[in-house]
Order: structure tokens, then C-alpha cells, then sequence
């Protein structure tokens, strides 16, 4: 059981019971080396078995799930790319959770990001005392994963400079790490154990993946996470997601049916550039994620509770949109505006009136 005080437990703390189950249904079926559940006990898990009694997790085409399990039986790594907030990072965790039983060997990439972080540092105090050991040896998670045979994720790996980032070239193509600082005596080649491999993911909107050398691109499968397109499994996503993170923060107020369309409807329209009946509109800067609404029906819901009794509104919906979808520009908001005055307006029903009257909020 995951503890209930920790704000975001690792997904294979989260999910234990799931996993156990799968576990034993997989039985002896065949599996890559060193994986805990089958191909087909992965995808299980991601999308949910009702039969075996496990959650959908992730909203996404079948046949994009396969390929990027079966990318991570090959000699190369998998690399997720595609916009903010469409569940890169999740995604990874899951497929780690799942292959490895362990999503928390990550690397975060950064403009600070550097060798020590991928491969091993020092602790200086046995260093200074003993010597390079194996036992002054801090191993980083690329060490720890090829020591383990198990799944490393690197997060925005195209934030790195291109030379830390060239640090994964030798221990992709071929699976080993030297560590020349170690004593003669030593075992100075640490060589990747099976099940061992490495999801990175990148956002296209940060710099361009275009600023990966080509070499490294070599050494990874590409797959582009796209956004939702279905503004119904979208909406299911968005209510099961918000009411779970308010369960969670003990608060008992829900994102309801009508709302969830209200918020769900926006941002599906805003990020498309159209209305589901297909009239233009200008489509904001802000990236209008999946994961972007799932936060604005979330803090709609705290703001209710707190502050109003704990009846959820519009109008809190209204608030919430300006605090975290329109981060960026003046232009959005006057974007968004335009959409109130003109497809908001015109749409029947009272939580669409609603919204439409709480349209103050954004001037
Ligand atoms: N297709 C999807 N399936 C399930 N959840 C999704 C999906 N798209 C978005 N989400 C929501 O987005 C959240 C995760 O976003 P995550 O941080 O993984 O996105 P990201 O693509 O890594 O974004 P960034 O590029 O900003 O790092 C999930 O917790 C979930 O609520
Ligand atoms: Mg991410």
C-alpha cells in the first residue's frame, strides 16, 4: 500500500496490487530478459484488463503502446516526444513501473545536468580516506540501471548540452561503462546487465529536438505522444483524474458530468483551433493540455471547498482557467475572451450559461 502522506507515490507504490496480480498471470509465459511482466502483461497494465481487475491508466492507441514496449526490448533506447502535458513523463513511469518494478532511476535533465548525475560521483570522505573503491562509489541512476537490468527514464533529455548528452552514446551502443578511477585489481568495465535500456522524453515546444546529435538519435526509437483526440475519452480522463487528486487531498467536493464537459470542451477547442462543429477559432500560445484541465478542474475544486462551501461552480472554473492556462501572453487572454463572447454565448444549458456569465473574471 502506498503511504497516503506522501503527496505522489512512485506508480509501482501506487499500483503494488496491480502488479502482483499481473505478475501471476503472466506466470512463465516468454518475456525479454530481465522484464517482470510479459509485453502483453505491460500493455495490460497501462490500459487496464477488467477481467484481472487493473485501471486504465493511459489514454492512447493500442498499436503506439506496442510499439514503444517492443522498443524497449531492442538494443535501442525509446524516445518520447510531443507537446507539454500530454503524459510523457507518465507514460515512462508506467512502462518503468511495469518492465522494471522500479519508475524512480530518473535523471532530470537540465542545463545543469552533468556526467556525475547519468553515470557514478564520489563520496569524498571515503574517497579521501580509502581511495577510489566500490565502495567510495556513488553510482548514478545509468549505473544503477545497467548494474540492475532495469529501465532508467531521462526527462527532457534535449535540455542537456549536447556533450552530457553524448555520455549515453558508448552505454547505448555498446552496453558498458568503464570506470577507469577504480584500482587496477578492480573490475573497471561495469557491463549492462539484461532488461536494462533507456526512456528519454523531450517536449517540442522547449529547444528542439533537432538539437540532439545525430548520433544519439540513432541509438533511440522515436514516438510522438499526441495529444487526446477524443474530446469523450478526454472528458473521462479529466473527471477520473481531478476527483481522484481532491479524494486525495480529503477534500469532498467533485467535478461533475456537466462541468467536466464546460472545462474539457475548452481546452479541447482552444488547443485545436475549432469548435466540435467545426467553426475556426484562433488557437492560443498556452499549450491547453490534457494535464493543464486536469489541474484547472482540481484547484476549481479546492477554491469551492475552501472558500464557498464546497459547491463547485463555473464561475471557479472560470477562475482557475486564468491562473493556470494562460500563462503566457495578453494576446491569450484576449483569445480567450473572444471565445466566451462568441461560442461560450451561444451554448445551451446552465453550467455553459454559467460559465458564459462568469466571463468578469477575465477582464
Ligand atoms: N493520454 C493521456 N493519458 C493519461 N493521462 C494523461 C494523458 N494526457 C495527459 N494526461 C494527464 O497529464 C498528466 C501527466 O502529464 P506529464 O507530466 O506526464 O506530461 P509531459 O508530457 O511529461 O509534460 P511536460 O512536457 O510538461 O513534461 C497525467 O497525470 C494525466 O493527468
Ligand atoms: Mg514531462
Amino acid at each position: 500500500m502506498a503511504d497516503p502522506k506522501l503527496q505522489r507515490p512512485a506508480a509501482e507504490a501506487l499500483y503494488a496490487d496491480e502488479l502482483e496480480r499481473l505478475v501471476a498471470a503472466d506466470g512463465d509465459a516468454p518475456r525479454p530478459g530481465g522484464w517482470r511482466l510479459t509485453p502483453r502483461g505491460v500493455l495490460k497494465f497501462i490500459l487496464g484488463d477488467e477481467g484481472l481487475g487493473i485501471r486504465g491508466k493511459f489514454v492512447g492507441s493500442r498499436s503506439f503502446l506496442e510499439r514503444c514496449v517492443v522498443a524497449l526490448a531492442t538494443n535501442r533506447g525509446l524516445m518520447l516526444i510531443g507537446e507539454p502535458g500530454t503524459a510523457k513523463s507518465y507514460l515512462s513511469e508506467l512502462l518503468a513501473a511495469a518492465i522494471s518494478g522500479d519508475s524512480t532511476l530518473t535523471i532530470q535533465g537540465s542545463a545543469g545536468t552533468t556526467e556525475d548525475n547519468i553515470k557514478y560521483s564520489w563520496n569524498y570522505a571515503l574517497l579521501l580516506a580509502e581511495g577510489p573503491s566500490e565502495r567510495s562509489l556513488v553510482p548514478a541512476p545509468i549505473y544503477r540501471g545497467m548494474a540492475a537490468g532495469q529501465i532508467v527514464r531521462f526527462e527532457e533529455i534535449t535540455r542537456c548540452p549536447l556533450e552530457i548528452q553524448d555520455t549515453l552514446l558508448s552505454i547505448l551502443s555498446d552496453r558498458l561503462m568503464s570506470v577507469p578511477e577504480l584500482p587496477e585489481n578492480a573490475d573497471r568495465t561495469l557491463y549492462a546487465r539484461v532488461g536494462f535500456n533507456v526512456i528519454a522524453t523531450a517536449n517540442t515546444r522547449d529547444r528542439g529536438v533537432n538539437e540532439m546529435s545525430a548520433a544519439l538519435k540513432r541509438r533511440f526509437n522515436f514516438e510522438t505522444v499526441q495529444p487526446i483526440a477524443d474530446l469523450a475519452r478526454e472528458m473521462e480522463l479529466v473527471q477520473r483524474e481531478a476527483n481522484r487528486l481532491l479524494e486525495q487531498a480529503q477534500v469532498p467536493v467533485s467535478l461533475g458530468p456537466d462541468l467536466t464537459e464546460v472545462l474539457v470542451t475548452t481546452f479541447h477547442e482552444l488547443r485545436r483551433g475549432q469548435t466540435t462543429d467545426g467553426h475556426s477559432l484562433e488557437a492560443l500560445s498556452t499549450v491547453m493540455s490534457t494535464a493543464e484541465a486536469v489541474s484547472v478542474g482540481y484547484a476549481a475544486g479546492l477554491h469551492a471547498y475552501y472558500y464557498d462551501g464546497g459547491a463547485l461552480a463555473p464561475d471557479h472554473l472560470v477562475q482557475s482557467l486564468v491562473g493556470s492556462a494562460i500563462k503566457d501572453t495578453a494576446e491569450d487572454l484576449k483569445k480567450l475572451r473572444h471565445y466566451f463572447n462568441h461560442v461560450v454565448r451561444e451554448r445551451r444549458g446552465k453550467s455553459w450559461q454559467g460559465y458564459y456569465a462568469a466571463r468578469h473574471h477575465l477582464d
